[in-house]
């Protein structure tokens, strides 16, 4: 909690009286999604207590903006357990975003396509997801005042939040699938045989983000919303090897799309 408190006063002394409602966390290649942005940056470097991020296509700031007149604030950015990164310290980002009064979460994220009727560069709107990366971000005691020790997962990617992204879709004549995304921790890609698997358990897609942020969101009581982007097929369902530029150029092309459509649902956003 010291910890929180202190992120925020740091936050809050960069930000006069801005107060973020909706925060957007970009995965892989979804830089696009600030190209049309101005705000206010802050590198996670300089804000006490954040993780820097290392990896590829992801730059490592905080930007807060407004969209469509609705206070928002941009994570470019995550942090992966693959880093290293208790999953404490990978989401404690939002339980400061939470104490400054964000009540939704956008989160986007590349992922490998499993279901066999997605193609590269889909929107997969998350409808649920299965936690197989072994752990869980709420381990450890718990600070009652922040959420429950036992939270209930019945709604964790909010029904109402998916039907508003459902019919922004519509109007924006956006095609998009729906699914369940699976997590591992990476960074390793899986083996054939493992998408054999995952495939069996009802996973659509798989990636290596995601799900601990939504089980922190959904304990925190944040109304959340996820979109995959098909960046590849996962292994064994195409003959291709697996590259992490081939991610990047996808999630960039099919970026501009989800983008477009992120902002329609913040501008719908009660
Ligand atoms: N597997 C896991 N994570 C990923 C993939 C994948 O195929 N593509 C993008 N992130």
């Amino acid at each position: 909690m010291e910890k929180i408190k202190e992120t925020l006063n740091y936050l809050r002394n960069k930000i006069d009286n801005f107060k973020p409602e909706i925060a957007i966390v970009l995965g892989s290649g979804l830089g696009v999604f600030c190209d049309d942005i101005s705000g206010v940056s802050i590198k996670y470097s300089e804000i006490p207590n954040f993780l820097t991020s290392g990896i590829l296509g992801h730059k490592g700031e905080l930007v807060y903006c407004k969209i469509f007149e609705k206070n928002c604030v941009i994570m470019h950015g995550r942090f992966h357990y693959y880093e290293g990164y208790s999953m404490q310290d990978c989401t404690f980002w939002i339980k400061v975003l939470k104490m400054a009064g964000v009540k939704t979460l956008i989160i986007t994220n590349a992922a490998g396509g499993i279901n066999k009727g997605f193609n590269i560069g889909d929107i997969v709107l998350i409808n649920d997801h299965i936690n197989f990366m072994g752990t869980n971000p709420l381990i450890g005691r718990n600070n009652n005042s922040l959420g429950e020790r036992f939270p209930d997962m019945s709604n964790v990617y909010d029904f109402n939040l998916r039907n508003l992204a459902k019919k922004c879709a519509y109007d924006l004549n956006i095609e998009i699938k729906e699914g369940v995304y699976l997590a591992t921790t990476g960074p390793s890609y899986e083996t054939a045989a493992e998408i054999k698997a995952f495939s069996i358990l009802g996973a659509d897609v798989v990636g290596m983000s995601c799900v601990p942020e939504a089980i922190v969101s959904n304990y925190l009581k944040i109304n959340t919303l996820a979109f995959s982007i098909v960046t590849n097929f996962a292994t064994g369902i195409s003959k291709n090897k697996l590259s992490h530029d081939e991610v990047l150029l996808t999630g960039k092309k099919a970026g501009l799309k989800l983008s477009s459509l992120i902002k329609k649902i913040i501008n719908k956003i009660d």
